[in-house]
C-alpha cells in the first residue's frame, strides 16, 4: 500500500524549525510580549526588506489587511471597487463591508488573472451608467501567480484610481525581478497556514511606501487610536498580529526564498510532465510564481471522473473555485461587466488543483502524474 499522498504538507516544513519556533515561543512566553512584542516589530522590518517596501503594517488575516486601506481611503456608500469574480470571497467581501460596490471583472482564460482590457471597459461603463463612483482596483495574484500590474496600474493612473495588490496568494511573486509593490499602492497578503508564507493561526500584512497611509493603517488597526490608544480618531479593529504568530512567520520567512524556489522546480517539473495530458495555467517566463495551487483545466465535463479516480489512486485534489462569486448568494446583486464573464464561468467547471507544496517529492510527484494520466485514457 503507497502512502497517503497530502495536497499541503505542513509537517516537513515545521520539524525543520520546531526548535527555533519553540524557543522562540519559550521567551514570548517568559516576557508575556503577547500583543505587540518585539517579534511582531522584527518581523515587519523583515518583510519590508522582503518586499522592496517602506512600511510594513502586520494585522490579524488577510481579510483585514483588505479592508483596512479602503477605510483608510475613506471608501464606502457610493463607490466602485474592481474585483474579480474568479477569486477567493474575501477580494470582494472587503467591499462589501466598506459599504461600497464590487464590480465583477472579467480574467483571462490562461492566467486566470484580471484582464486589463475588460477590466478598462467595465469602469468605462460604470462611468458611463453614473451611480456609482469608480475609486479602486483590487487585482489577485491567483495561486500565487503575479497579476498584469504593468497594465494594471495603466488603467488605474488612466481613471484616478487606487491599486490593492491581493497577495494572499502571491505574496513574493515577481515580475521581470520585482514584485507588486513596484506597482501597486497596496500589497495586502494572507498568513493563513496553508498560504506559501503561513504562519500557525490567523494573520496578515499590509505594505505600502506612503507614509500617511501607513500611519493610518496603524491607527485603524488598533480601535483607530490617536495621539494614544484611549484617544479615537477615526474608527477601527482589533486588527493585530499577534507576537506568536509573527514569532512563527520570523522563522518561515528565512526559508520562504528557498521555499519558492523549490515550488518553481516543482512546478516547472508538473508542466513538463502532464504536457498533453492537462492544460496547466500559464506563466510567462519572466514570471517567478509562489505557486499557492498547481491548478489545471480538464475540459469537456470530465472534471468528475478525473478527481474521482485521482481519489482511488490515493491522490487528493481540490477545486479553486467552483462557483464565481458573481454568482454566490452574498455577491450576485452587485454589478458584473460586460455580458457577462464567460471565461470565469468556463473556468469554474474546469479547473481542479493537484497537490503543491515546496517538499514534494519526485517520487511522489511520478505517482500523481501517472494517476492524471491514467485518469484521462
Ligand atoms: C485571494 C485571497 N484573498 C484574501 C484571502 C483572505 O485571507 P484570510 O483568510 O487570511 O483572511 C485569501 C485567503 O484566505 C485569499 O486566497
Amino acid at each position: 500500500m503507497n502512502q497517503a499522498i497530502s495536497f499541503i504538507d505542513l509537517a516537513t516544513q515545521r520539524d525543520r524549525i520546531r526548535d527555533r519556533i519553540e524557543a522562540r515561543f519559550s521567551r514570548i512566553m517568559d516576557q508575556g510580549s503577547f500583543i505587540m512584542g518585539p517579534d511582531v516589530m522584527e518581523l515587519e522590518a523583515q518583510l519590508s526588506d522582503f518586499g522592496g517596501m517602506a512600511h510594513t503594517i502586520s494585522c490579524a488575516s488577510g481579510t483585514d489587511a483588505l479592508l483596512m486601506p479602503l477605510m483608510a481611503w475613506n471608501i464606502g456608500p457610493g463607490d466602485a471597487v474592481f474585483v474579480p469574480s474568479f477569486t477567493f470571497a474575501a477580494t470582494a467581501e472587503v467591499v462589501g463591508l466598506a459599504g461600497a460596490a464590487p464590480v465583477f471583472v472579467e480574467v483571462l482564460p490562461d492566467t486566470f488573472n484580471l484582464d486589463p482590457a475588460h477590466l478598462r471597459r467595465t469602469i468605462e461603463e460604470t462611468l458611463a451608467k453614473g451611480d456609482l463612483t469608480p475609486r479602486a482596483i483590487i487585482a489577485v495574484d491567483l495561486f500565487g501567480q503575479i497579476a498584469d500590474y504593468p497594465a494594471i496600474r495603466a488603467v488605474a493612473d488612466e481613471f484616478g484610481l487606487k491599486l490593492i495588490s491581493d497577495a494572499a496568494q502571491g505574496f513574493g511573486s515577481t515580475l521581470d525581478g520585482r514584485m507588486a509593490g513596484a506597482w501597486a499602492d497596496v500589497v495586502a497578503t494572507s498568513f493563513y497556514p496553508a498560504k506559501p508564507l503561513g504562519c500557525y493561526g490567523d494573520g496578515g500584512a499590509i505594505q505600502t511606501d506612503d507614509v500617511g497611509l501607513a500611519d493610518v493603517l496603524r491607527s485603524i488597526r488598533v480601535h483607530g487610536s490617536g495621539s494614544d490608544k484611549y484617544d479615537n480618531v477615526r474608527l477601527g479593529l482589533t486588527g493585530r498580529l499577534d507576537t506568536f504568530q509573527a514569532a512563527v512567520l520570523i522563522e518561515k520567512l528565512a526559508l520562504f526564498p528557498e521555499e519558492i524556489e523549490a515550488r518553481m522546480r516543482i512546478a516547472a517539473r508538473y508542466s513538463e510532465m502532464l504536457d498533453g495530458i492537462v492544460a496547466p495555467q500559464t506563466i510567462a517566463p519572466n514570471i517567478v510564481s509562489t505557486w499557492a495551487q498547481y491548478t489545471v483545466r480538464v475540459p469537456g465535463g470530465r472534471r468528475d471522473a478525473f478527481m474521482s479516480s485521482l481519489k482511488e489512486a490515493g491522490v487528493p485534489s481540490v477545486i479553486y473555485y467552483g462557483k464565481p462569486l458573481h454568482r454566490q448568494t452574498a455577491y450576485r446583486h452587485w454589478p458584473v461587466g460586460g455580458n457577462g464573464l464567460p471565461v470565469t464561468d468556463q473556468l469554474c467547471t474546469e479547473v481542479v488543483s493537484l497537490p503543491m507544496h515546496a517538499y514534494l517529492d519526485e517520487a511522489t510527484q511520478d505517482r500523481i502524474v501517472e494517476a492524471a494520466r491514467a485518469a484521462l485514457v
